[in-house]
């Protein structure tokens, strides 16, 4: 389909939108890249002369793959897990399902969770209050292996990852995706080392989404590596609603909700790369035949329906 002058100068408006949004996005994704302020007890933790807690999804994500957290341990949204201190030491819970002396070090050192000092807001320089200490090396406890990357995971973020090998983006972010193909991390996908690797689920098939318009290629969205990460329930059965339908075309996707924090953006801009990579989703150039397991979705005819509801929408 050709846009004709008219809807060209409705798309550019939208990409302007997208790219305004993304910018803050991408401010936020730069300065914290998926590390998470815990801090909805905040009155509780002045009290007890703590600082909020920060934390570190990069640092967790080297030895785990979503799945470890999401959606068994953590609901996959910010500030909806009631997390106590009860809960951790006593119950084993959150945290303490790991941090208890076993697999991970104990909740004892209260500085080492609640790291996020006043007046320092979290920014490309992270700090990490455990830094490597050459006589005391750090060893995994459950994995019962030392790597550079435990050690380096150790120092200074990011100006730690910077030396650690990891693959970057074009951001200077992990490129976690490379991270895995080139096998320098290989995150375990359930804590118990006795579960049966069997029970994984994987899905190779390839989602082409037409996107409206001639200017920008169509999005990819492969279900491999996201498989490999996350496991299908965190999409398709997502605690508080699923984010994407299971099957092709169930879910009405615009660019605009995208750039507000949704669909895609549930992960893209928080934990996973930045909606500002735009080339990363965008990369089926729309007069390239699909390539074999690609499924091509069309942009669905209800979106124009909403479209005259709104304004913004209007493209
Ligand atoms: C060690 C446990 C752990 C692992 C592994 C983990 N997360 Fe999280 N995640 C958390 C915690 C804790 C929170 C914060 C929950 C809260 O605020 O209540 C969180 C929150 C999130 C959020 C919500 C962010 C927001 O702004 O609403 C997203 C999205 C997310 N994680 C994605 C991921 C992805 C993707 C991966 C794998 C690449 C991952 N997580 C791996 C523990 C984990
Ligand atoms: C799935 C297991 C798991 C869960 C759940 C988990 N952690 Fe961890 N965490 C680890 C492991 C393993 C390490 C690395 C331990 C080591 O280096 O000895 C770690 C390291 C950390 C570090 C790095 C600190 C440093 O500088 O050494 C912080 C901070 C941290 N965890 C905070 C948290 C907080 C806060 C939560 C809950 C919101 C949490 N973790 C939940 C397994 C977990
Ligand atoms: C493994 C990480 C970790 C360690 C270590 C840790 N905390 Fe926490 N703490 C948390 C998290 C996560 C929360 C929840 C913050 C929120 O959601 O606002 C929390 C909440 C709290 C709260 C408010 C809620 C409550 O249960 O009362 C207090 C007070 C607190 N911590 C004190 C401490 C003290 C004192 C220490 C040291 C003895 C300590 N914490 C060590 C992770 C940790
Ligand atoms: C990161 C999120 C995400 C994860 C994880 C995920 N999916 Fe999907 N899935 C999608 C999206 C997006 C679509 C396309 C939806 C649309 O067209 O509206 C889709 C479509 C599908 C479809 C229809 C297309 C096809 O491939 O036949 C099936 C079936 C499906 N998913 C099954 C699974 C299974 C099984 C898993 C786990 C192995 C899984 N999905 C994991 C996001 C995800
Ligand atoms: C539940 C979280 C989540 C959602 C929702 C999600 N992704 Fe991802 N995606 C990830 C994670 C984690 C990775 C691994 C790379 C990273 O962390 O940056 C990834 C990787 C990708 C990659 C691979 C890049 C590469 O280099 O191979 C593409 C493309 C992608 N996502 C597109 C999409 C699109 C398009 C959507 C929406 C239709 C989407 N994703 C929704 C978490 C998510
Ligand atoms: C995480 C993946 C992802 C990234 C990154 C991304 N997009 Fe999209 N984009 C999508 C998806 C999915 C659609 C398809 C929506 C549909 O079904 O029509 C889309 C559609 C569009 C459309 C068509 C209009 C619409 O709403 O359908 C435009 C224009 C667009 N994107 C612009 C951009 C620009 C500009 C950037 C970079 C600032 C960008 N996108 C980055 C996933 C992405």
């Amino acid at each position: 389909m050709r846009a004709n002058g008219e809807e060209l100068l409705k798309l550019l408006r939208v990409a302007l939108l997208v790219l305004l949004t993304t910018f803050l996005i991408v401010d936020q994704a730069m300065a914290e890249y998926g590390d998470i302020v815990l801090n909805s007890k905040a009155e509780a933790m002045r009290e007890a002369e703590v600082d909020d807690v920060l934390f570190p999804h990069w640092f967790h994500r080297i030895r785990y793959r979503c799945s470890v957290c999401h959606e068994k341990i953590f609901t996959l949204k910010a500030g909806s897990n009631d997390i106590t201190m009860a809960g951790i030491s006593i119950e084993r819970k959150m945290c303490g399902a790991c941090h208890d002396g076993n697999i991970a070090w104990e909740a004892l050192e209260c500085d080492r969770c609640h790291s996020l000092e006043p007046g320092w807001s979290a920014g490309p320089i992270q700090h990490s209050v455990n830094r490597y200490d050459p006589e005391k090396p750090l060893i995994d406890t459950r994995q019962k292996r030392y790597t550079k990357l435990h050690e380096i995971a150790s120092g200074w973020h990011p100006l730690a990852l910077t030396g650690s090998g990891l693959p970057l983006d074009k951001y200077g972010l992990v490129n976690w995706a490379d991270a895995v193909r080139e096998g320098i991390v290989d995150p375990i996908w359930n804590l118990d080392p006795e579960a049966d690797a069997k029970a994984i689920k994987s899905r190779d098939s390839v989602i082409v989404f037409e996107a409206k318009g001639d200017f920008m290629p169509d999005v990819v969205f492969p279900h491999d590596i996201h498989s490999f990460w996350l496991q299908c329930d965190i999409c398709h059965a997502t605690k508080d609603g699923a984010i994407f339908k299971e099957g092709v075309g169930e879910n009405n996707i615009t660019m605009l909700e995208i750039a507000q924090g949704k669909w895609c953006a549930r992960c893209h801009g928080k934990v996973a790369f930045p909606i500002s990579d735009c080339s990363r989703c965008h990369n089926q150039p729309k007069d390239e035949p699909l390539k074999k397991g690609m499924i091509r979705r069309h942009y669905l005819p209800q979106k124009e329906k909403k479209s005259q509801q709104n304004e913004l929408f209007d493209f």
